[in-house]
């Protein structure tokens, strides 16, 4: 017999929006919600409930569809599915590895279009031309590409439905150091050239500093502080913000600046903390963090944090860590 023992709310609130040609970084710690999020975006997760609004690159004076509530046939029949696509962070699972590069990429095309097969080839051999790999790896299984290379397949695969929106999940921590900002440059690359939005899920700072123009912090299923990623590398105001930018080797000696250690565990998304959910690991817990749930708010244009301390976040870091800002220089 099944019983239920405990609900697992990954996510929990989240009001975000994404803007049209934007991309939109997401860090976190590992099972914080990040996957999810990106998932239920674009409907590969069934949220239990809230709403997603699609508005979508050609529909500028159409009422905006909500993914959540409608049928997937219907977002089908819509062709909003086909707008929307995801890269998953492992190449090597989400490459079927019995089908050819060819049919790799030449299936989702299929779903949406009925085309010769010449002029199915050729789509195919545009698509690898504009990911660097060329027609001669059309007829290749995937464990005969380098890393990189596979990663190239997978981005070829999501924009082949000419998407409006990709989630890219991790897309290059799975590969060498030496060939991740060649996937980053070339996921920048195809950002401007097919005006595509992204969301950038990371546990990466410096990889999302560098491709996002907006960043939003999660903890336990929550949105922390969201800003756009200059101001929020230079004025970081949530703790735990302020923890992960201080992990950052700083090269600079003079201007070494100190880590803040978060102490215990993440606490279990089945049941979080009351209050702040942070407020188990947070330097500057006060009693109202525990029970009162901070909102996220504007501390200035554009930039939302949620933490009832957030006016007085830099003396309090002056005050406790002796150093003015952190993050500033990383
Ligand atoms: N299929 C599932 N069944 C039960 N719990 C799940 C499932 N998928 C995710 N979770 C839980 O939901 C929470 C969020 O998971 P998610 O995969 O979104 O985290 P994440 O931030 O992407 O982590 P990572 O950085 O490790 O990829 C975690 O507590 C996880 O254990
Ligand atoms: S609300 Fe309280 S516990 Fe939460 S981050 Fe702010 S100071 Fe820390
Ligand atoms: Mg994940």
């Amino acid at each position: 017999m099944r019983h239920e023992v405990g609900t697992v709310k990954a996510l929990d609130g989240i009001d975000l929006d994404i803007y049209r040609g934007e991309c939109l970084g997401l860090v976190g710690e590992s099972g914080c919600g990040k996957t999810t999020t990106g998932k239920a975006v674009i409907r590969l997760h069934d949220p239990s409930s809230g709403h997603v609004y699609y508005h979508g690159k050609s529909s500028e004076n159409a009422a905006p569809v909500d993914i959540a509530a409608t049928g997937k046939s219907t977002l089908k029949h819509l062709g909003i599915r086909s707008k929307l696509q995801m890269v998953f962070q492992d190449p090597t699972t989400s490459l079927n590895p019995r089908m050819l590069v060819k049919n790799i990429i030449a299936e989702p095309i299929k779903t949406q279009e009925r085309l010769g097969s010449r002029e199915l080839e050729q789509r195919v051999i545009d698509l690898l031309h504009l990911v660097g790999l060329t027609r001669d790896h059309l007829l290749r299984y995937p464990h005969e590409f380098s890393g990189g290379q596979r990663q190239r397949i997978a981005v070829a695969r999501a924009i082949a439905t000419d998407p409006d929106f990709i989630v890219l999940d991790e897309p290059t921590s799975a590969l060498d150091v030496s060939v991740q900002s060649q996937i980053l440059n070339l996921l920048k690359s195809l950002q401007q050239r097919l005006k595509l939005t992204y969301m950038f899920v990371t546990h990466h700072l410096l990889v999302v500093k560098y491709i996002s123009n907006r960043l939003a912090v999660m903890y336990l299923g929550k949105i922390v502080e969201i800003a756009d990623t200059g101001e929020l590398f230079s004025n970081p105001v949530h703790p735990y913000t302020l923890a992960l930018l201080s992990a950052i080797p700083v090269p600079d000696i003079k201007g070494k600046q100190r880590r803040i250690v978060l102490p215990g565990d993440v606490p279990s998304s089945v049941n979080p903390p009351t209050g702040c959910r942070f407020h188990t690991r947070c330097p500057f817990a006060v009693e109202r963090c525990l029970r009162q749930e901070p909102l996220l708010e504007a501390v200035s244009h554009g930039h939302l944090v949620s933490c009832h301390r957030k006016r007085d976040m830099q003396k309090l870091v002056m005050y406790k860590f002796g150093q003015k800002r952190i993050g500033s220089r990383a």
